[in-house]
């Protein structure tokens, strides 16, 4: 184990008490109503804690919750979207915490939002503004930030995009004229320039090649060492590995274990099944794929959801396993080594 790892353990260990905590999420759950009374359980009882200096990997398949539980944090789902439970955001500088399921749209808008919660959502393209350069975007946030001098605005809105690995020779040009990597890299650059205490990065390394996704994860890193707190929704593992201090595993909208990422990606691994099958479908681990699909949303089962596929469920995984002790699972798999 690198001194660099030893000391993100030893951060795991003293992360996730809800007093240092940056945010701290209990009981989210998010439902869809759809039209004829069908309801989707995109997010279900939803807990965890993100301390300052910490990074956190959410991971799970696709269509399992991430992004809907990053919406949430942010006031952005949709009409037809009910949200519970708390997420309460740290006050800056000792002032109350903030409910930001709770709070109104004004005070998401006016002081959460871009302030103190960046984003890099997963459609970058969407986010941008299609008739305005990249530099002018850049320029124009860290305007409404700081307020500060042109001059300043440049260098800021420069250097933002150099965090990002976003070239500067691309900066004058409009969104459309844009690859899904370089378009993904304009999207990190805008969440970056806040500095926001936390950022929720949903999907930042889509479409860019390795050495820029080792790049960009550094870079979010980076974001967390200053005493930030980062969400890092990942399909990359390898990134997650690099980066994360923890890591929460959902599976069909419901957190199903979280992990120090020392244990996790270590020799012991995760104890969930689940989490063992996302590790063993990597190509250079087992390569080998967990059998079947996850359930629809809309007509989740009474017990584990994953007792279909599980190679270890029993009829006691007919009742709905509780998350006690960072997992939900009635026969947790033996740690490894
Ligand atoms: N507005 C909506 N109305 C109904 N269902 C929705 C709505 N938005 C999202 N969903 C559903 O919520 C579930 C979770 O979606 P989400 O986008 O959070 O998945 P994800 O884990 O981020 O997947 P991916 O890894 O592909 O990005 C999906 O089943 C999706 O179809
Ligand atoms: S509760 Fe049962 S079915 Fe679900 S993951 Fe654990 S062992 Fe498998
Ligand atoms: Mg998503």
């Amino acid at each position: 184990m690198t001194a660099e790892n030893v000391l993100r353990a030893l951060k795991a260990v003293s992360a996730g008490r809800a007093e240092d905590a940056v945010l701290s999420v209990r009981d989210l759950s998010v439902r869809f109503r759809l039209r004829g009374g069908r309801t989707v359980e995109a997010v279900s009882d939803a807990g965890f804690d993100l301390g300052a200096g910490e990074c956190l990997a959410l991971v799970g398949e696709s269509g399992c919750g991430k992004s809907v539980l990053a919406s949430a944090l942010l006031g952005l789902l949709p009409g037809n979207a009910e949200t519970s439970g708390t997420a309460l955001l740290a006050g800056p500088e000792g002032a109350a915490a903030t409910d930001l399921l709770a709070a109104d749209e004004k005070t998401l808008a006016r002081t959460v939002r871009g302030r103190r919660v960046g984003l890099v959502p997963q459609s970058p393209a969407a986010h941008l503004t299609p008739v305005r350069t990249v530099r002018s975007q850049l320029e124009e946030t860290v305007r409404a930030l700081t307020g500060t001098s042109r001059r300043a605005r440049r260098r800021a809105a420069e250097d933002a995009a150099g965090r990002a690995a976003f070239p500067a020779g691309h900066l004058d040009r409009y969104p459309h004229e844009l690859s899904g990597g370089l378009a993904q890299r304009a999207a990190t650059a805008l969440a970056l320039i806040g500095d926001a205490r936390l950022l929720l990065a949903d999907e930042p390394t889509t479409g860019l090649d390795r050495d820029l996704v080792d790049r960009t994860a550094d870079e979010l890193r980076r974001h967390a060492d200053d005493g930030r707190a980062l969400l890092l929704i990942t399909h990359d593992l390898a990134a997650a590995e690099r980066i994360a201090d923890r890591v929460a595993v959902m599976y069909a909208g419901r957190i199903v274990e979280i992990a120090p990422a020392h244990r996790f990606f270590g020799p012991a691994g995760p104890r969930h099944p689940y989490a063992r099958g996302l590790l063993d479908a990597l190509p250079d681990r087992a390569f080998t794929p967990i059998p079947g699909m996850p359930p629809e949303l809309s007509a989740l089962p009474e017990g584990c959801a994953f007792a279909p596929r599980c190679p270890l469920a029993t009829e006691l995984c007919s009742t709905r396993p509780e998350f006690t002790a960072d997992l939900a699972c009635h026969h947790p798999e033996h740690p490894r080594a």
